[in-house]
């Protein structure tokens, strides 16, 4: 696998590959990589002829108190699972080449992004909207495949992609999860044997909320009941659980359509999130 850190230096290769006739695939991440990851590099090879994957940890998508200069950085490691994953292009800039002295634009996408992560990390979805547009730019690859772990990111991306006309299909690939189905992600690493512990109370409630849902309890109590089963389990604090519709991300108070359940609830100084699809009977 080819590593490269300069925008000239990706476009030269998949050009090469655009001009063979190649069909090419962007998976963008942030490091830190976990079988997660690996899924949508695999997803992305069942789908195109070339992979290019990023990693890039952009400071756009940090709040001033988040977890910017701790999170975990480890490319050496993470370039030899995309090379065991079959990814054949490593893109992975500076923070200077992506956004160079005098960089001044940003991108605001409103309505999906509101409430839910928005209303927890004001401006975050407006950085990713802004990295991601720039990495469909710069490799003007045919799809990119994201997890629907971030679901509400998901629909940022599906909601400018459209928005902007970048020509480009999205791709969300389902939730990997661990053994006692804590959804993987590059932040579990923060937590201690106590608080992983706590954390696989989160799915285990989700699930349960889910099915009471799915089969015809009272949206509001069920929430209701959640909420106090992870505060019960240990978790410091639920930011939200919420049903929604699951292409709007609308809330919703009945089941009446697709819908989607998320949450999101802290553990000591970690905050983890998941969701799960909710199907009307
Ligand atoms: O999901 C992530 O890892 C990031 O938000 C993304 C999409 C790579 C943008 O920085």
């Amino acid at each position: 696998m080819k590593i490269v850190r300069t925008v000239a230096d990706l476009r030269e290769t998949v050009n090469d590959w655009r001009k063979a006739g190649l069909r090419i695939a962007l998976v963008p991440t942030m490091g830190a990589l976990h079988q997660g990851h690996l899924s949508l590099v695999e997803a992305a090879r069942a789908r195109a002829d070339r992979v290019v994957a990023s990693i890039f940890v952009n400071p756009k998508q940090f709040g001033v108190n988040e977890d910017l200069s701790r999170y975990p950085r480890q490319e050496a490691r993470d370039a030899e699972l995309l090379d065991g994953a079959g990814c054949h292009l490593l893109f992975a800039p500076t923070v200077e080449e992506m956004y160079p002295a005098g960089f001044a634009t940003s991108i605001s996408v409103t309505g999906v992004s509101e409430g839910l992560c928005g209303a927890a990390r004001p401006g975050h979805f407006d950085g990713v909207a802004l990295v991601v547009t720039k990495l469909l730019n710069m490799a003007r690859p045919d799809i990119a495949i994201f997890g629907e772990k971030d679901y509400q990111q998901l629909a940022v991306i599906r909601r400018f992609v459209e928005d902007l006309n970048i020509g480009v299909e999205i791709i969300g690939a389902p939730i990997v999860r661990e053994a006692d189905g804590l959804a993987m992600s590059s932040r579990n690493v923060y937590l201690s044997e106590a608080e992983r512990a706590i954390a696989s109370a989160l799915p285990k409630t989700l699930t349960r909320v889910r099915d009471q849902i799915a089969g015809g309890a009272d949206v509001a109590s069920a929430l209701a009941d959640g909420v106090r089963d992870l505060l019960a389990a240990g978790f410091a604090s639920v930011d939200y659980l919420e049903l929604r519709d699951a292409r709007t991300l609308e809330p919703l108070q009945t089941l009446d359509r697709e819908a989607r359940l998320f949450v999101a609830a802290r553990v000591g100084t970690t905050r983890l999130i998941d969701n799960l699809p909710v199907r009307p009977l």
